[in-house]
């Protein structure tokens, strides 16, 4: 059982559900918006969520709030900036914290981006995927590379400094000169952070029942060797498997979930997880899914579900997140993250180190090369 003296940093995610038109490829919990958002009732139940929710989290600071979705810039900046508001009034956040909202190159406007960085938001993450017209056509998207290059402009001009382009490789047809070609526009547009994510195929997505033509294993692998040297000669600095950033502009919110720090969820199908020094219980929990059922819900039932993590989930949890670190984690961390005792890990992990999978540094244990490669098997280790 968990023993917290000191609880996990505490992270606030929530979810818009919402996109003009579902991508093939898209699993997130994001629904085609048929006509008009129901903006106003939508803000009122993630508030009414939000207050029923505090008592869980009493006295807490938060340290990153990301509103992710779905497409969140599609709301108004009005009701963006009634929910920061909210979390103001509500909530004690942290000094200089960063609040992320994330925003489809198809929805930019450039007095709507004004308003949300005057909301509060300063940093924006840009669906970009592609800049080539021919691939974001293939992946469904409703924006072209010009608007792709526009609202980074836009958001420039709106006072964001804090920028980070989504892009996707592995693409239907792609060559590894084209994956290229998008990670250096990506590059010379300068933003902060850049996350590379390899296009996967999943169930329940139109691209699952109709699968498109991807490269080969052996290209992606090239492509992904040449571009992480690109980035890197560039001075993005890879930090987890998919995600790569300038000196001190680490994403805050996403490095919480990755030392498995704690995350309030508020939104339909938004999942949080909250450590408890009383009971000395972790907990995971999910909101309900279909945005309807979320707004209609009273506020204490809009949880769907909800488990409390036994000791061997928190472990294997911890290691899943913590490991697809660079940098590893620290005995400190995982002592305040899972109140769990270090003692538990320390044969596993000497094991592995023996091995070659992990090395040890002065705070803890990160993956070596052949760790990050073998990360699953590395991972399996702590089930
Ligand atoms: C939750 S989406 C939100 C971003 C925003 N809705 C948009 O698409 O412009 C976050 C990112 O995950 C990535 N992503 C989504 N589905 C993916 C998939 N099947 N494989 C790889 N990356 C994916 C995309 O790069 C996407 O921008
Ligand atoms: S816009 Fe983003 S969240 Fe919406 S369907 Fe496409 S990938 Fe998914």
């Amino acid at each position: 059982m968990p023993d917290f003296t000191t609880l996990p940093p505490l992270s606030l995610y929530i979810h818009l559900p919402w996109c003009v038109k579902k991508c093939p490829y898209c699993d997130f919990n994001s629904h085609t918006y048929k006509s008009g958002l129901p903006e106003d009732e939508y803000v009122d139940a993630l508030i009414a969520d939000l207050e029923v929710q505090l008592p869980d989290i009493w006295g807490r600071s938060i340290v990153s709030v990301f509103i992710g979705g779905g497409t969140p810039s599609l709301f108004s900046a009005a009701s963006i900036s009634k929910i920061i508001n909210t979390l103001r009034s509500h909530l004690n956040l942290a000094p200089h914290i960063e609040i992320t909202m994330e925003a489809n190159p198809g929805t930019v406007e450039q007095q709507k981006f004004n308003d949300f960085f005057a909301a509060g938001i300063n940093r924006l993450s840009i669906g970009i995927q592609s800049f080539s017209d021919e691939k974001l056509k293939a992946l469904g998207r409703i924006h072209t590379a010009g608007e792709a290059h526009n609202a980074v402009a836009v958001a420039r001009k709106a006072g964001f400094e804090n920028i980070n382009l989504d892009l996707m490789f592995g693409l239907p047809g792609q060559s590894i000169a084209e994956g290229l070609d998008d990670l250096k526009q990506a590059i010379e547009l300068s933003p902060q952070h850049i996350s590379w994510y390899q296009l996967t195929i999943e169930p329940n997505t139109v691209f699952y029942s109709q699968p498109p033509t991807v490269p080969e294993d052996d290209d992606v692998w090239e492509l992904q060797q040449q571009g992480q040297k690109l980035l890197a000669d560039a001075g993005y600095q890879q930090y987890e498997v998919s995600a790569y950033a300038k000196a001190g502009h680490q994403c805050q919110h996403n490095l919480n979930y990755w030392e498995f720090g704690d995350y309030l969820a508020l939104g339909a199908g938004a999942h949080g997880k909250i450590s408890r020094s009383d009971s000395g219980e972790v907990k995971r929990y999910w909101q309900l899914r279909q945005p309807k059922a979320y707004m209609q819900a009273e506020a204490a039932e809009k949880t769907s579900d909800s488990e409390v993590l036994e000791t061997e989930q928190i472990v294997f949890e911890f290691m899943l997140n913590a490991l697809r670190l660079k940098q590893g984690f620290s005995i400190a961390s995982f002592i305040q993250n899972t109140g769990l005792s270090a003692a538990l890990i320390a044969g596993t992990c000497e094991q592995a180190v023996s091995d070659g999978l992990l090395e040890k540094n002065e705070a803890g244990f990160a993956a070596t090369e052949r760790g990050y490669l073998f990360l699953n098997d590395l991972i399996n280790r702590f089930s």
